[in-house]
């Protein structure tokens, strides 16, 4: 389905961006991996090439909440492979676990400046690319925080509110160029972020949070990284001609829930 095509992927070192990274390079796809942890990245780029020796692998130290980071990662890319087919726009963070007046405003400010403006800049670099292309796929990384509230993450749901209207708005403006922007909204997939989540809510036992949280999801199941990235890959790939605008709920059908499952 992608073999060959140009994608870029942030935060590839760990969770969702690594298990699409993954599925990727099985398909043949020419991967440009971007994190600012430099000992998972340099890890993930191991596996990937002993797994599949034939794949080609950029990887690149940013973080995308600075802007020149984001500058240099897109021309990079450009450099090297002359063109960029698809954009996974993923990397993020959660912030901690705070009531609304509680919150602490430097995590509040590091959370907007990392899960919004870093999605933005990505946009800011990479549209013009595709546009000259007159191709080209993005995935914003949003969650069912960017559809709903969550208790205590008031930062983090402004930051993926925002990140659903972004796509909106650059699915709006860049169709006429070829460009279809989408983002998903994964519930509770099983990642070190969402394990750390865990960690906060019951320091004690995390298992016991992490147990009770999937009892109320219709599949009283969490996500595996590998169901967000077969939607990913579909929607990164020419195989998605007409959807664009849109925030997909990756989630067990949680987020159409109103009261408790049975
Ligand atoms: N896991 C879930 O259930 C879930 C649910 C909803 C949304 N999301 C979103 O999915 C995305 C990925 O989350 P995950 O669960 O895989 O998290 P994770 O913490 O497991 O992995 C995130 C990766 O992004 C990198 N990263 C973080 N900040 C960065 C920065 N400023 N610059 C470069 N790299 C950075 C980290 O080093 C890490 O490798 C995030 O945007 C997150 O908000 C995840």
């Amino acid at each position: 389905m992608m073999k060959d095509d140009v994608i870029i992927i942030t935060g590839a070192a760990m969770g969702l961006g690594l298990a699409t990274a993954q599925l990727l390079a099985k398909e043949g796809a020419k991967l440009v991996l971007v994190d600012f942890n430099e000992e998972a990245l340099n890890r993930t780029v191991e596996n990937l090439k002993s797994t599949y020796p034939e794949v080609k692998i950029i990887s690149l130290l940013a973080d995308v909440s600075k802007e020149d980071e984001v500058k240099n990662y897109v021309d990079t890319a450009v450099n090297e492979f002359g063109r960029i087919d698809g954009f996974y726009n993923n990397a993020g963070i959660e912030g901690k676990q705070a009531s609304v007046t509680n919150y602490d405003l430097d995590i509040f400010k590091k959370v907007i400046d990392i899960n919004l403006m870093g999605v933005y800049y990505g946009l800011r670099y990479v549209i013009p690319v595709m546009q000259k292309q007159k191709y080209g796929r993005i995935v914003n990384v949003s969650s069912v925080g960017g559809i709903r509230g969550v208790l205590n993450q008031m930062p983090y749901v402004a930051s993926k509110h925002a990140v659903s209207g972004m796509t909106k708005n650059a699915a709006l403006e860049y169709g006429k160029d070829g460009i279809l922007t989408n983002a998903i909204a994964p519930g509770a997939i099983l990642t070190p972020m969402v394990a750390e989540a865990f960690k906060q809510i019951n320091p004690d036992d995390p298992k016991a949070a992490e147990k009770e949280y999937a009892s109320h999801n219709p599949t009283r199941a969490l996500g595996d990284p590998k169901d967000v990235a077969s939607v990913v890959a579909y929607l990164l790939s020419k195989t998605n001609g007409y959807v664009s605008g849109q925030t997909i709920a990756i989630d067990g059908g949680e987020s159409n829930m109103y009261g408790s499952p049975e």
